[in-house]
């Protein structure tokens, strides 16, 4: 029997649908364990029951449905995404890996079935926007979550994990159960937008990726002398403000000296009023590089610049990790089937490796798997204004639905 093509055309219109149920006029509102996250999942769960198809949530609250297959007893190919995304987020960061794998289930469920077991997956708490912790569904099901580890992160609002999983039904104890499904699975694949400028200056619609750079995440806090910001004398201040600031310039020098990226994307100051000097300030650092030893090195010189910041200023410094992991190269075999498959469709002859971090990834630790990447308008995503051209989308959906018909063979 011919392969079924995905249609293309609908998975953009099913995205566009998704995106006018879940954002705003600042963007995509669908953060992990809230409501509008909800609503984009009870969306989804809406287009599976089209299919006739159930979803099934698991003990880490990833969203799971079953195309049978001819063979019922082969390892099954698991393809999807996520549907969370940052607060002020983009309309396809996710949501297309996730409406691209509904689209490929569609064709499937209409043509016959696949010839083995097709899974579909909405990964839970891809982002870690609210808690800091990301990957959190697929690293328990890759057997990587340590529920003691993340207990106790809180949001900006002091709600800890635990809270928001339980009041959305997950028992953070038992997520490592999410692990039992990996058995069932022969291989995993993702399309994603690149979220940053390399496909399009080159020119290229769709390219295979080759796995994610290494992340390294901290938070650091200097703790100084809050005082009065009329009679404190420059000389007699301890600035944990000052501190901080140093620390942040300092990430953007190390980062350009390693040739990775480094990122403080947070930053409080308490009190945080015009009238006192800070006495306490606190920053979220986020590194990350293709090659292990540069991460380390990378994180070694930022530690060593706060402690020179807070001996400086005067402070004390406290530093905690929030998550790593290690730069995860992608399965080769599945890599080169993708790769050729972005070959005969005009797509970038090398594959990419990812900046970004992916469900896959964590995916990649115990099942062989892949991703696709299309373009990202000016390089830009975690952000409302992250866009592809159409005809690009059209392209690499039809290229990632041809590569899960090679895979499923
Ligand atoms: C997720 O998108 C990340 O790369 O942090
Ligand atoms: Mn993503
Ligand atoms: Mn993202």
């Amino acid at each position: 029997m011919a392969s079924p093509a995905i249609d293309a055309k609908r998975v953009i219109a099913d995205l566009r649908e998704l995106a006018r149920r879940t954002s705003d006029e600042r963007g995509a509102q669908r953060v992990a364990w809230t409501e509008t996250w909800r609503e984009a999942r009870e969306f989804t769960g809406e287009l599976l029951g089209e299919l006739g198809l159930r979803a099934e949530r698991d003990p880490a609250g990833n969203v799971w449905a079953r195309l049978e297959g001819a063979d019922p007893d082969a390892p099954a190919l698991a393809i999807g995404s996520h549907v969370d995304s940052v607060p002020d987020g983009g309309w396809l960061d996710g949501a297309l890996g996730v409406m691209a794998a509904l689209g490929a289930l569609r064709c499937w469920a209409r043509s016959g079935p696949p010839p083995r077991p097709l899974l579909f997956v909405d990964w839970a708490d891809e982002e870690g926007a609210r808690f800091g912790r990301s990957l959190l569904g697929s690293s328990a099901f890759a057997g990587t979550l340590d529920p003691a580890e993340v207990a106790e992160l809180r949001d900006a609002d002091g709600e800890t994990l635990t809270a928001a999983l339980a009041s959305n039904g997950v028992v953070l104890a038992d997520a490592p159960l999410a692990a039992e499904r990996q058995p069932a699975l022969g291989a995993y694949l993702e399309l994603h937008i690149e979220q940053g400028p390399v496909l399009e200056a080159d020119g290229y619609p769709v390219a295979a990726v080759s796995g994610c750079a290494g992340v390294e995440r901290h938070r650091l806090r200097f703790a100084g002398q809050p005082s009065h910001a009329g009679t404190t004398p420059m000389d007699a201040r301890r600035d944990a403000g000052l501190a901080a600031a140093e620390t942040a310039v300092a990430v953007e020098r190390i980062a350009r000296d390693r040739v990775g990226v480094g990122t403080t994307g947070a930053l409080a100051l308490r009190p945080g009023i015009p009238t006192a000097v800070p006495g306490e300030a606190e920053l979220a650092v986020d590194l990350r590089h293709h090659d292990p030893g540069r991460l380390a090195a990378m994180l070694s010189d930022v530690l060593d610049a706060a402690r020179i910041a807070a001996e400086k200023r005067g402070c004390a410094l406290a530093t905690e990790p929030i998550w790593r992991i290690e730069p995860i190269p992608f399965a080769p075999k599945l890599v080169d089937l993708a790769n050729t498959v972005v070959g005969e469709r005009g797509g970038r002859p090398e594959p990419l490796t990812s900046g970004a971090l992916h469900d896959a990834a964590e995916v990649a630790r115990v099942v062989p798997a892949a991703m696709l990447f299309c373009p990202s308008r000016a390089g830009l995503s975690h952000a409302a204004a992250e866009d592809t051209d159409e005809a690009d989308l059209e392209l690499a959906i039809a290229a990632f639905g041809e590569l899960v018909n090679r895979v499923l063979r």
